[in-house]
């Protein structure tokens, strides 16, 4: 049987035991990151962490495909070949992030909608181009007094489906990304109803933009409680709680499931993706990882911007993901941690 570009993107980026590094902070993000453990953010500074990171020995056992930012897509490595080959060489699917950031919804305070549809085809004949096979958009929900409000929810979800749709048009694998997200002190319930009332809304339109669910990857959140909520939850009850809400609202066409950390600690993101495939059993959907943070966090604490280091990031890399990979198979134990 013919496998269609989308189809073979999709089988390669759902492959067993692998799932997606996420290394497409915005200059702005970046920034931050590399100024947190004394770096100074340069075109030269990122562009050589991220080569550090795509040239770590054996990443391809655990990694999949990569989230690159625009600006990465466009570099070259030390040896001058163009990091998106650097990394299809290796059998790891690049994929490039194509919204434009967020900005404040107009009279509804707190809520935010993601720009970037203007032009949006364009870009992405572009990014094919260079080597691109898929892509991401991501839309975020603020929990909070009244928000996040129904507009915020409809005009995210009308994006994401009209991005994917886009995409799907120029056999480009969207990943559909609605964020609910952990800064709060909401309850893990209040997080369940608004991620299910989030993805309810983002399927329907899915549906409505006639987005083919069997080529499309989701990265949702897990439903946890807010990260200043009183009451914590464990990983089992976080397990529950997200697979109830997906078997509720996630389509079972939808072939694999790819979660972002959103500022959990990289052991807790890995032990709660973990129960979840523990406790999913014979689920439709492989139950995967997207991690940026999750996944960098370590290496970039290792690393510290000294040449001398980046061995020390490489394994740092390595350990995470090689414990993610496990994570997505249902193999992890916590001890694991300190072998
Ligand atoms: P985190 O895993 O750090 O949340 O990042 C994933 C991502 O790609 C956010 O868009």
């Amino acid at each position: 049987m013919q496998v269609s570009a989308m189809e073979q993107t999709i089988l390669d980026l759902t492959a067993p035991a692998k799932g997606i590094l996420a290394a497409d902070e915005s200059t702005g993000t970046m920034e931050k990151r590399l100024k947190n453990v004394g770096v100074q953010s340069t075109k030269e500074t990122r562009r050589s962490y991220r080569e550090s990171l795509f040239t770590s020995p054996g990443l391809n056992n655990y990694i999949s495909g990569v989230i690159l930012f625009e600006e990465t897509l466009n570099q070259r490595s030390e040896s001058d070949v163009p990091l998106p080959q650097l990394l299809s060489a290796q059998g790891i699917v690049p994929g490039i992030k194509v919204d434009k950031g967020t900005q404040a919804l107009s009279n509804f305070p707190g809520d935010k909608w993601t720009q970037g549809l203007d032009g949006l085809s364009e870009r992405l004949a572009g990014y094919k181009e260079l080597g691109a096979c898929f892509a991401k958009w991501r839309a975020v929900f603020t929990i909070g007094d009244g928000i996040p409000s129904y507009p915020v929810i409809s005009v995210n979800a009308e994006s994401l489906a009209r991005y994917a749709a886009i995409c799907q048009s120029l056999d480009i694998v969207p990943i559909v990304e609605p964020e609910v997200l952990m800064d709060g002190n909401h309850t893990i319930e209040r997080c369940a109803s608004v991620t299910e009332q989030v993805l309810e809304t983002v399927f329907h339109c899915l549906h409505k933009h006639r987005v083919v669910l069997e080529h499309m990857l989701l990265k949702p959140n897990m439903v946890l409680p807010g990260k200043d909520c009183s009451q914590q939850a464990t990983p089992e009850e976080i397990a529950v709680a997200t697979l109830r809400c997906f078997c509720r609202t996630i389509p079972v066409a939808v072939p694999g499931i790819n979660f972002l950390s959103g500022g959990q600690s990289d052991e807790a993101a890995t032990a709660n993706l973990n129960a979840i495939n523990v406790c999913a059993g014979q689920k439709p959907w492989q139950l995967s990882f997207s991690y940026g943070r999750a996944l960098q966090a370590p290496a970039l604490k290792a690393w510290h911007g000294e040449a001398a280091n980046q061995k020390a990031g490489q394994q740092a890399l390595l350990k995470r993901a090689r414990l993610n990979s496990l994570a997505r198979q249902g193999k992890y134990h916590t001890n694991m941690e300190n072998e």
